[in-house]
């Protein structure tokens, strides 16, 4: 069952591009820049796909509370989120975090971000983190960022954990976005044709003309399923292939979504069970 909370909130933009990893991946064509309206004697830009990420970033920051231990997601969403963090610490929030990428946490460090490492907590209180698609059942293709793997350990250690994306991110059915799947190096040759038997079309991520390697340095195959009928199946399938890291299907962890529209508004969903 879905509970909606939704307010409406319009916000100045902020300029800043999606990261650099993010766009090695595979990449959605969206408009960047909005409209001005002149509104309550402000310049307000709407349908802006960065600003509709701000939006909801920011509410999710909202929710942490002085003492939690916070999971930092990855990628130009999170990013915001990060931000909002860092500038809340200033203003006197005590946080520790933890983050999910060597990007988040280069950020983190650089806005005064107290990071901690699992040896020093035992759970994670609240995630922020974005997704690369939403199904209606708040099932998820996350790894656009190159991420997943991180990104899962932290949302599986957490007590709550809150996806923030622009409403571009929602789907029907999970599939559209290509599939990121985390493979050791070793035999990654046969691992891709082991995929390609499960109906998907793999790529090897590339940067450049080189491998894309990730944090744990291992190879992401990217792959394009078109759709995908049965997320939870096709997750353990995967995962079942020799050399397979884990993959990018995120199934039943999301609870709370935080869904920022071009027109400005937020909205809040939250999965009751
Ligand atoms: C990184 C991720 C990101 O959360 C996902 O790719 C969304 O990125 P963005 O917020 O830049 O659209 O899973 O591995």
């Amino acid at each position: 069952m879905l509970r909606e909370r939704s307010a409406h909130h319009t916000y100045l933009l902020g300029d800043k591009h999606r990261q650099g990893v993010r766009s090695r991946g595979p990449v959605r064509r969206r408009r960047k820049h909005g409209n001005v309206i002149r509104k309550q004697g402000k310049n307000i830009i709407v349908g802006d796909y960065m600003e509709s990420k701000k939006i909801a970033a920011e509410r999710a920051v909202d929710y942490i509370q002085d003492g939690m231990i916070v999971g930092l997601g990855t990628g130009s969403t999170a990013n915001w989120a990060i931000q909002r963090i860092g500038h809340k610490i200033k203003k006197g929030l005590n946080i520790r975090a933890i983050a999910t990428s060597k990007d988040s946490e280069i950020m983190a460090r650089g806005l005064g971000i107290q990071l901690i490492t699992f040896s020093e907590m035992e759970v994670i209180n609240i995630t922020i983190d974005g997704a690369d698609e939403v199904d209606n059942e708040w099932n998820l293709i996350k790894g656009g960022g190159g991420a997943l793997l991180r990104e899962k350990i932290v949302a599986s250690a957490s007590q709550k954990l809150v996806i923030i994306v622009d409403e571009s991110k929602l789907v029907n059915r999970l599939g559209k976005f290509p599939l990121p799947v985390e493979v050791v190096k070793f035999g990654y040759e046969m691992t891709i044709r082991n995929l390609n038997k499960l109906g998907c079309d793999p790529k090897l991520r590339v940067l450049g003309n080189r491998p894309y390697i990730t944090d744990n340095g291992n190879y992401i195959i990217d792959c394009d399923f078109k759709t995908i009928e049965q997320p939870a199946e096709l997750h353990n399938e995967i995962n079942m292939i020799p050399g397979v890291v884990d993959n990018g299907l995120f199934i039943n962890i999301a609870r709370n979504v935080i869904v920022g529209y071009n027109d400005g508004t937020v909205k809040e969903l939250e999965k009751i069970i």
